[in-house]
Parts: C-alpha cells; structure tokens; sequence
C-alpha cells in the first residue's frame, strides 16, 4: 500500500523549513508579507499567479463574505484572499504539518482575525449546513477518492448561491499517466476525473451555472519556465522545492509529458448553488 495522502504532501517541521527559505532568501521575519511568502505557500505548480488568476475569476467577494478553503495546503491562498477581499476565510486540509506551519505564518502575517485553518477532509466537511458564501479547491481533488462525497459535502455548506470553485488536473485519454507528479509518487492516492465527468458529478449534486476553462497551456508553460530554471541550476531559494523536495523537477517534467500526451487536462471550473 502506499502512503497516505497527508504523508505525501508533508512530514516533520514544515514550518522551519520555510523559516530557513526566507532567511536564505533575505527576508526579514519582523515585516513579513503575503507577497514575500508567495513562492512557497501557494503549494500549486503555477503558484501565486494561479491563486491571483482563480481570485478574478470569482463571482464578486464582499468583505463581509465568509469563504471556505478546502485542501488549503500551508494557507497561501487563504491570506492572500482575506487580504484581497478584506473576507473571512477558513481553511481545511488533510495534512497536519501544512495545517500547522500554515497556523503560525498566518499569526506572523497577524492575519487571525480573518484567517482560520484546521484539519479535517473535504469529503465530511465539519460545518454547520449554509455556512459559507463561497468556496474553493485549488489542485485538491486529484487527491479526493470520492468526489460525490465532496461535492454533496460543499453543496451543504454552502448558502443558497454561492459559489465553488475548482481547479484540478482533470484525466485526459485513457493513456497512463507519467510518476512521480506532484500529488503522487506513483498512482496511490491519485483519483482524476475527465473535466465531462466533474460536470455531470457537480450536476448531480446539485450545481448549476457550470463554467469549465481548459488551463492546460498556462500549465505547460508555468512547468517549462520551472525546468529552465532547475536546468540552469537556477533555483531561487524560495520556491516550492523546499516542501517537495528533490523529485520537484522529475515531478514537473512528467506533468508536462502528461499535458502534452492528453493524459490530463487542467482545467478551472466555477459553478453555484442556486439562490
Ligand atoms: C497541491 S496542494 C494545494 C494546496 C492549496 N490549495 C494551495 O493552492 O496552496 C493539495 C492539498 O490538498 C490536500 N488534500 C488532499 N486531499 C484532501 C482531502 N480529502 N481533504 C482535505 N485536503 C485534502 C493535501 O493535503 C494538500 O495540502
């Protein structure tokens, strides 16, 4: 068997680890701010710029909004968003050490009074029915074995006319996908679903208002400029490297054989729960 999906994604003091980036990196851990942390806890192959992108294609977000984060990894988005929108945001994740790093830089943002994060798992999400505005999963559910589960999960959280959005590496052809990839080391845990599939299960769940965007070439092209940039041995010191480790590289040249095969489609998708 393989190991589990929170183990996959982190093991031992996320937290210090990142101290230690942004010190080598020169920053200055008194006046730390979303953007200085940027590189490394939006924990997404297109990073920060897929986190500002997903953030305009949002149905408009009031300030008294309350927006839930599900699979929130280390928080980026979260604080970026309660910055952005000057909202409320909670997050959920499977991994505990992402939970916990996430909880202290959000304390070293002093971002608490709108940013919360917890552990739980997006197919029982632990709310109170019609709880929040809107929510989102950014590159989450390649990892969520039952999407029925989810959907009905965030449908129920969800005030009438919210929103949830998405954005996923869909499975493209039937072709077998390279490994290692960011959410897998070699297929366990790994759950894809065709962008006609997430449609027809957020359908059934109730949704409407379906919106999908093809994302495959920003993918490519966000992967491609990563490569260059480890084959010049150019790395900054901030990136997500420091969580993924050494099989970073190896991980991105395979999801780009795997975008330009057809076997995954990455995709954004936007729908609500009719108000
Ligand atoms: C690629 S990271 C993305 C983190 C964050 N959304 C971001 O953009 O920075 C995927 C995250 O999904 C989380 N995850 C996977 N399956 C989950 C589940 N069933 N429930 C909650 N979180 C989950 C993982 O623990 C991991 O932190």
């Amino acid at each position: 068997m393989g190991i589990t999906v929170a183990d996959h994604w982190a093991q031992g003091d996320v937290y210090q680890r990142i101290l230690e980036a942004l010190e080598a990196a020169g920053k200055d851990l008194t006046a730390l701010t979303v953007e200085d942390l940027a590189p490394v806890d939006h924990v997404h192959a297109r990073g920060f710029a897929a986190t500002v992108e997903l953030g305009d294609a949002l149905p408009p977000v009031a300030p008294d909004s309350h927006l839930l984060d599900v699979g929130c990894g280390l928080g980026g988005p979260a604080r970026y968003f309660g910055q952005h929108f000057g909202c409320r945001v909670s997050g959920i994740d499977l991994t505990g050490p992402f939970v916990e790093a996430g909880q202290r830089l959000t304390g070293l943002l002093g971002l608490d009074d709108r940013v919360d994060l917890r552990v739980g798992d997006a197919q029982e999400l632990p709310y109170e029915d019609e709880t929040f505005d809107g929510a989102y999963a950014q590159h989450v559910t390649m990892n969520v074995p039952d999407r029925p589960a989810f959907f009905a999960s965030a449908f129920r959280v969800l005030r009438p006319g919210g929103f949830l959005a998405l954005t996923e590496h869909g499975r493209g052809s039937s072709r077998e996908l390279h490994h290692p990839v960011p959410w897998s080391e070699d297929g366990s845990g790994e759950y894809l679903v065709t962008p006609e599939q997430t449609r027809e299960l957020l359908q059934e769940a109730g949704f409407v208002d379906i919106a999908v965007t093809d994302t495959g070439q920003d993918y490519l092209a966000a992967y491609r400029a990563m490569l260059s940039l480890a084959d010049r041995g150019a790395l900054p010191p901030l990136g997500l490297h420091v969580l993924i480790g050494p099989s970073t590289t190896a991980k991105a040249r395979n999801s780009v054989r795997n975008i330009e095969e057809g076997a995954t489609r990455p995709n954004r998708v936007v729908c609500h729960k009719q108000g």
